[in-house]
């Protein structure tokens, strides 16, 4: 048990690190809780017009998730490692370093899900990639991500998989509310344009 609270705090830690922030300023792009939708993900690192910060920013938010599943994994046991996955994405949204006020975890969900069951997260990764090619909206994309992916972690069967999904999918949902009423008034941007 002791083990196990040790994993889960360590991948806290490591999912509070917000990167999104740390790219922007690694880039000179200024403080991105003032840019856009004020949001620390790499959807709003986009908005400043730089691509490659924005892909950096999604990989890191992404594979601090997936490293901290695959840390507990290999260190203990498939338990740890779904704590771990919980542990980094609840960082991603309370961060510590940022007085507990974090991004949307969608990357961070992504990664995690990958590497705790790598069909489940490559299918909530082509969900997310099909809405955003069709639609051109980041947010309508991780809601229906995260919406399917118990769904298909189900039909992948795996039950455990979809129950941790599912809390995280609450948790992403509960985080859109901004995105959600721009999404019904149409007023939320489209990937792309600049905020
Ligand atoms: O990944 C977060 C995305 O779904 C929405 O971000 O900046 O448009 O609120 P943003």
């Amino acid at each position: 048990v002791l083990l196990l609270a040790l994993a889960a705090f360590l991948a806290y830690l490591l999912g509070a690190v917000p990167f999104g922030i740390v790219m922007a300023r690694l880039f000179g792009l200024g403080d991105l809780r003032k840019i856009g939708s004020g949001n620390i993900g790499a959807t709003n690192v986009l908005r400043t017009g730089n691509k490659l910060a924005a892909a950096l920013t999604l990989v890191l938010d992404a594979g601090k998730g997936g490293i901290a599943v695959l840390l507990a994994r290999a260190l203990l046991a498939e338990d740890a490692a779904q704590i771990a996955g919980l542990a980094a994405f609840l960082g991603h949204l309370f961060p510590v370093y940022l007085g507990f006020r974090g991004g949307k975890g969608v990357a961070t969900f992504l990664g995690t899900l990958l590497a705790l069951a790598w069909p489940v997260g490559l299918a909530a990764c082509g969900s997310w990639l099909a809405v955003a090619l069709a639609l051109r909206y980041s947010s309508l994309a991780a809601l229906v991500a995260a919406a399917s992916a118990p769904v298909w972690a189900l039909a992948l069967g795996r039950a455990e998989t979809a129950v941790l999904t599912l809390c995280l999918a609450v948790l992403i949902y509960i985080r859109h509310a901004a995105n959600i009423r721009r999404l019904f008034a149409g007023t939320e941007p489209r990937i792309g344009k600049r905020g």
